[in-house]
């Protein structure tokens, strides 16, 4: 099989005795050493020392901070190994941007990322326990690959790049004019790991680097090995040594001069970047989902005005009003293109999540679901994926196999990450902050002519693209019918279930609601079907021997809107970069709004404001609505 995390790899960590003054009766204390690379991380005696001089003033950070009032500054560092680095960065920049506006971009790239235990005793060690670890390690991903963004105080944006170097620089989701303004070039020594060092790396520094009077692309590095230093002047950078160090003897600073470089070969994944998009943009999202909600969501972050039409009197009026949706990530031995789409997307979700959490607003019934054997997954299979899984998850109950009683019957299955959330509640947190002028209920869209005044519209209208195309070359999509049974509970009535269960169906608990099914039909029927209400409760009687009633039941029917591939479409339609409006396409979610519809939101918005795309470019071809035309 090949290897299906991109070689991605929780560290291995020793903690060893750090060297000490000849002579000390001290006890050495104990610092992390990399057994993959033979190699320590930071300098034993004083690595925050170390990395203030070799990467925040070798890029002259104090200063160039200092005087920054308002936009941004991106870094990209090779190696974020413990973290430190961006730390002492979050540091400095806290102290120097007190009232300003600007926003610090740091992007580091990891193939082997330490856990948080072990990222914990480190900060503890080097004293470097802040508000910033605190977030950092709420939010720190699992050990596979992709692109995670998180949000740190301060306006700094970390995005933990999880891949081996040269894959997530071919994979970098920006255009051309994404620029960095320092370097942090950290990889181990060029002797002990030369992938880190590799002509690749030059070229995709050249491209991303400028010199243009206002900004310079700087860069510093440990080492002063003669072949680093040759390729980056061969690749336009001005290089200089200065004293390392400590013991070390030199070490290299520099900046970009220039150098005219080739831009690889564009693809689909091109058309997501390098819109003109004026300063002011306008942007209308026609449908109230999830997908739609989330959407307006990213983009009034990011302080773009954006305006929600729909039919409905209420936001979540087509498939997402279920009372209990659920996301869950897809998970296939070779953890397949689109496992790894919904595990980012569910990393997405549980972040958003987390920040609602934060505010007060507890917007998830849960956090694991158990997915018993089923038509799709066989217990051989799920027991399987145990062994592709778990080590990756830094829980140790997460993918796991594991019990559960439900009534008088034991059940096993896999323990998943699962978020139980509320959909229509969950589309009103999504919203909250969008002035209500902006949301326009009752308002069925006819014709896009209607929306003339907007730069960008995004069509996040579920099913109702089968219904009426607003736009010629939209993709086509399949209805999936569902109903929901939903039952009443007394106290008594209570199964008490630990997490919500899926298996050929959903039996979910929370508050005092049982909810059963769902069913699956090409159908655009929207009325409530009775026999699907037994069916329903029916399968949950049966495969849990209980005795569930139709009584005190409420359905809920929705039309999922699928792809002919699962991948949803969400991009730009053409690749009209000259007509306004550009129009966006959100939609064909099928069975996995919940797990995509943040993501997916990220997605329109970074690309609407020409920020890097959370996904990798392979992905993001894969989800692109021109791959149907192509
Ligand atoms: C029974 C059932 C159970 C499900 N369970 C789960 C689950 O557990 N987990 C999960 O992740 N997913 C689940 N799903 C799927 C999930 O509901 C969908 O993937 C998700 O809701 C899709 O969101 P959306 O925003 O794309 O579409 P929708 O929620 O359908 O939103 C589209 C909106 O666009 C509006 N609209 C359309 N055309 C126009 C127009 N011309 N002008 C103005 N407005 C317009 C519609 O009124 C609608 O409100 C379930 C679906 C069903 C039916
Ligand atoms: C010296 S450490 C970086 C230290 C880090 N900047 C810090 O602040 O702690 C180098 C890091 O590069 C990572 N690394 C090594 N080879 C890599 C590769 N080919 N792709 C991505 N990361 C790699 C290692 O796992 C290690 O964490």
């Amino acid at each position: 099989m090949h290897n299906a995390f991109l070689g991605v790899e929780p560290a291995n960590i020793e903690w060893r005795p750090a060297k000490i003054r000849e002579g000390s009766t001290e006890s050495p204390p104990l610092v992390p050493y990399s057994k993959q690379f033979n190699d320590i991380y930071f300098d034993s005696r004083d690595g925050k020392a170390e990395t203030d001089y070799v990467f925040l003033d070798g890029n002259k950070l104090p200063e160039r901070f200092a005087a920054l009032t308002e936009g941004s500054f991106t870094i990209v560092e090779t190696g974020f190994g413990t973290g430190l680095n961006l730390l002492r960065t979050c540091e400095l920049w806290r102290n120097t941007q007190k009232g300003s506006k600007a926003v610090l971009n740091f992007i580091s790239i990891e193939q082997y990322p330490i856990s948080p235990d072990d990222l914990q005793k480190m900060y503890l060690a080097l004293g470097v326990e802040s508000e910033f670890t605190e977030e950092l390690l709420a939010q720190y991903p699992p050990a596979m690959p992709g692109v995670y963004t998180i949000e740190l105080p301060c306006r700094i944006m970390l995005r933990l790049i999880l891949c081996p170097i040269d894959k997530a620089l071919k994979e970098f989701a920006a255009g051309s004019e994404f620029k960095v303004d320092a370097w942090y070039l950290d990889g181990f020594a060029p002797s002990k790991n030369p992938q880190m060092w590799s002509k690749g790396l030059l070229h995709f520094m050249a491209l991303h680097a400028v010199n243009n009077g206002e900004r310079q692309t700087t860069f510093a590095t440990f080492t002063a090995a003669s072949m680093v230093r040759k390729q980056l002047r061969h690749y336009g950078f001005e290089v200089a040594k200065q004293k390392g160090f400590g013991f070390k003897r030199e070490m290299l600073v520099g900046s970009f001069q220039e150098k005219t470089i080739s831009s690889p070969h564009p693809t689909l994944a091109d058309s997501y970047f390098n819109r003109e998009t004026p300063k002011q943009a306008k942007v209308a999202i026609i449908g109230a989902g999830l997908a739609g909600c989330a959407t307006a969501h990213s983009l009034h972050q990011r302080g773009i005005e954006a305006h929600l039409f729909e039919s409905g009197d209420c936001l979540a009026s087509g498939a997402s009003k279920m009372p209990a949706l659920l996301a869950t990530p897809n998970i296939s031995l070779d953890h397949n293109a689109f496992s790894q789409l919904t595990f980012l997307g569910l990393s997405h979700l549980e972040r958003f999540i987390y920040r609602q959490q934060k505010t007060g607003n507890q917007l998830s019934f849960s956090k694991r679901c158990l997915q018993l054997g089923s038509e799709k997954y066989s217990e051989y299979q799920l027991e399987q994926y145990v062994g592709t899984y778990h080590q990756r998850y830094w829980s140790p109950d997460l993918l796991q196999w594991s019990k559960t009683r439900i009534e008088s019957q034991e059940h096993k299955g896999l323990l998943m990450p699962g978020i139980l959330v509320n959909g229509s509640q969950f589309c009103e947190a999504l919203v909250a902050s969008i002035p209500k002028q902006q949301i326009h209920l009752n308002h069925d869209v006819k014709s896009l002519e209607e929306l003339n005044e907007f730069d960008h519209i995004v069509l996040a209208t579920g099913h109702g693209n089968l219904l009426h195309k607003l736009a010629d070359d939209e993709p086509s999509l399949s209805p999936l019918r569902g109903q929901l049974t939903e039952l009443q509970q007394s106290p008594k009535q209570r199964l008490g279930l630990e997490y919500p269960i899926n298996y050929d169906g959903h039996l979910f608990e929370y508050e005092n609601k049982l909810i059963v099914g769902a069913t699956f039909d090409m159908s655009l029927d929207q009325a409530i079907n009775l026999q699907d209400r037994v069916k329903n409760i029916e399968q949950a009687n049966e495969r849990f021997g209980l005795q569930l009633k139709q009584k005190d039941c409420t359905d809920w029917v929705g039309i999922r809107a699928t792809t002919y591939d699962r991948f949803p479409y969400c991009g730009p339609l053409k690749d009209r970069t000259d007509v306004s409006p550009v129009i966006w396409t959100n939609y064909g979610m099928g069975t996995r709004g919940l797990c995509l519809s943040i993501l997916c939101g990220e997605i329109i918005a970074s690309a609407i404001n020409n920020e890097v795309i959370s996904l990798p470019k392979y992905l993001l071809q894969r989800i692109s609505p021109q791959r149907t035309q192509k």
